[in-house]
């Protein structure tokens, strides 16, 4: 039976974690704590408040004493670290806020685990979540992303990922802080935040407003169905071994644009009277992204023949299902959408095409 203190619970892959986690593991306590920034929300963790395994605090991981106390007082013996800022594209407009969070947040959650554990590491666990950009972007042909390719983070986000998978990494020789990390490719699924590219084309085929394509839309990511992410997570908290990492991927490396042809396929059939058929119609081609990483690709044979994880989701059913998701959780996404903080993101980031 596990106390558990998840960070970013309140934000899209935390809170599938945290659902699937009271389902699938035993828990004696769950300790949310999230700042609700602009991506985080407790309704995406509605239903869970009379669960009397679940709590909620309001806080920054950066306030390192609030974080010793907490670990103190719910005897936290397995943290689970997704708290972070995570859209590149704000990355590179305001980056200072990447390093203040991800780094420095991180930073100050490895002094508070370590401050409060004290050397009494058995049966501890710090879990870090972190991604596969800090490897850096693959031309076509070059081999997946394993444990062991040399970092090369080219955004402000990878690079304050980057940033804070090397401290915990450090906490682990130096102290041996019972850290794990996983570095996980791009997540898809229920109440990912309609700023990243999958809930953006949901959401403006819903609107009929355009869907933005950065550059060519040849870039290639390796989409899993945030799910099995944390299923990952899971397998890694109950047999990882402590100092390691491991690459989790979803096996399928469709380009920007095929994803987008996918996404309308599905939005045609499930809203055939709709005035936006086809809505692939609805794609505009707009300036790319600076920096722009290519490709990327995971090497997940680590997990899979340590662990015996794999994704269970492929890329057709998991589309499928967010699609579903989304059209049957309207009041989830009509309220962020018309957020003033949204709305002022949106105008921001794709003023110059609109
Ligand atoms: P998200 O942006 O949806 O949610 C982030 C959450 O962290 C929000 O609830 C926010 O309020 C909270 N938060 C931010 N700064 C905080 C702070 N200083 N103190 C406390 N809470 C804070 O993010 P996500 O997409 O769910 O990603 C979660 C984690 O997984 C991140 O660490 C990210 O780097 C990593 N990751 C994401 C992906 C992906 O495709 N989304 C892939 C691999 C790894
Ligand atoms: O790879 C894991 C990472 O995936 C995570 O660590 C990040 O937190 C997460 O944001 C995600 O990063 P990406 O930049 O790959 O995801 P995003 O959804 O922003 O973009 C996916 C691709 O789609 C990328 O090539 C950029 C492109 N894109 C994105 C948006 C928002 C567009 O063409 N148009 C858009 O409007």
């Amino acid at each position: 039976m596990r106390n558990m203190l998840v960070t970013g619970g309140a934000g899209f892959i935390g809170s599938n974690f945290i659902r699937h986690a009271l389902v699938y593991t035993h828990i004696n306590k769950l300790v949310n704590l999230d700042l609700l920034t602009y991506a985080g929300s407790l309704s995406n963790l509605a239903g869970l408040e009379t669960d009397p395994r679940y709590q909620f605090v309001q806080a920054d991981i950066r306030s390192r004493e609030l974080v010793q106390n907490l670990l103190l007082e719910h005897q936290i013996d397995t943290l689970v670290h997704f708290a972070a800022e995570t859209h590149v594209d704000r990355s590179i407009r305001q980056p200072e806020i990447f390093i203040e969070s991800n780094v420095l947040g991180t930073f100050q959650l490895l002094e508070a685990a370590r401050q409060a554990w004290d050397g009494s590491f058995s049966g501890k666990r710090f879990h870090h979540v972190s991604t596969d950009e800090v490897y850096g972007t693959l031309a076509a042909g070059e081999p997946s992303f394993s444990e062991t390719t040399p970092y090369n983070p080219r955004s402000p986000y990878s690079a304050s990922k980057a940033g804070s998978d090397h401290c915990v990494r450090a906490y682990f020789h130096t102290y041996g802080l019972p850290v794990t990390i996983s570095n996980c490719s791009n997540n898809y699924g229920p109440y990912q935040y309609p700023e990243k590219f999958i809930p953006v084309i949901i959401l403006n085929c819903l609107m009929g407003e355009i869907i933005p394509v950065y550059g060519d839309g040849r870039q290639i990511r390796d989409w899993i169905y945030v799910e099995d992410h944390c299923r990952g997570i899971l397998r890694i908290l109950e047999d990882g071994q402590p100092g390691e990492t491991y690459n989790l991927g979803g096996g399928n490396q469709p380009s920007n644009l095929e994803v987008l042809e996918q996404i309308c396929a599905i939005m045609d059939r499930k809203r055939p009277g709709s005035p936006h058929v086809p809505h692939h119609n609805l794609l505009r081609f707009v300036i790319d992204r600076p920096g722009h990483d290519r490709r990327y690709a995971m090497d997940c044979r680590k997990i899979n023949a340590a662990l015996g994880w794999q994704p269970e989701e492929n890329l057709a059913s998991g589309l499928e299902k967010t699609v579903d998701w989304y059209l049957d959780h309207m009041d989830w996404l009509l309220a962020v959408a018309r957020d003033e903080k949204y709305r002022t993101w949106i105008q921001t980031q794709y003023k110059e095409e609109s």
